[in-house]
């Protein structure tokens, strides 16, 4: 059976990755697979605790290992890990297989979603609140070489998912 259209959801962490890739999967009647869900059914563990028992090294081929081997046969939205573009071959495997999609957003959004919300998040389960905005926005700018690689560039704060669906099924249809 030919595997079906993919679609990737990127951006950094706490951009919505995870809920926007469900609303869009509704709206186009696609499939969902979030892929850190997929890394820690794969591990038998959680991401927390894949960093904290094996490092973050080894996440990174269980990410690209679960990415590259996921068992596709519909039509799926996929939402990747904050540093999933930003490693190894990952982007490129993406742009080669499917649509991506980058929620942009800027530090200060960044902050203001991330704040509270760190203690699942092992890169900056460490980082103070006062030093939290200067860690996005050195972080980001890294990312965005990959971030911006994407075909589709949406602002992930005024998103409507309506409007991103047609875009999608424009691309599909080019
Ligand atoms: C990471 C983001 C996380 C998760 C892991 C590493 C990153 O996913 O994959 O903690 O490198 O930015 P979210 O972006 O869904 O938080």
């Amino acid at each position: 059976m030919a595997a079906g259209r993919r679609v990737y959801i990127i951006g950094f962490m706490g951009s919505g990755k995870s809920t926007t890739g469900k609303r869009l999967a509704a709206t186009l009647g696609w499939q969902f697979i979030d892929l850190d869900k997929e890394i820690e059914i794969k591990a038998g563990k959680t991401i927390k605790d894949i960093f904290s028992t094996s490092g973050e090294d080894h996440f990174r081929e269980l990410e690209a290992e679960t990415l590259t081997r996921l068992k596709i046969k519909n039509d799926t939205v996929i939402s990747a890990g904050g540093g999933t573009p930003c490693h190894g071959s990952n982007m490129d495997f993406m742009i080669r297989t499917g649509l991506v999609v980058y929620l942009k957003m800027t530090p200060g959004q960044l902050k203001s979603r991330l704040k509270g919300r760190a203690n699942s998040r092992p890169l900056i389960k460490n980082i103070s609140k006062t030093e939290l905005l200067q860690y996005i926005s050195a972080k980001l700018s890294e990312r965005e070489e990959y971030y911006l690689k994407a075909s589709i560039i949406v602002d992930g704060i005024d998103l409507d998912i309506k409007v991103l669906s047609e875009t999608i099924k424009a691309g599909f249809a080019g």
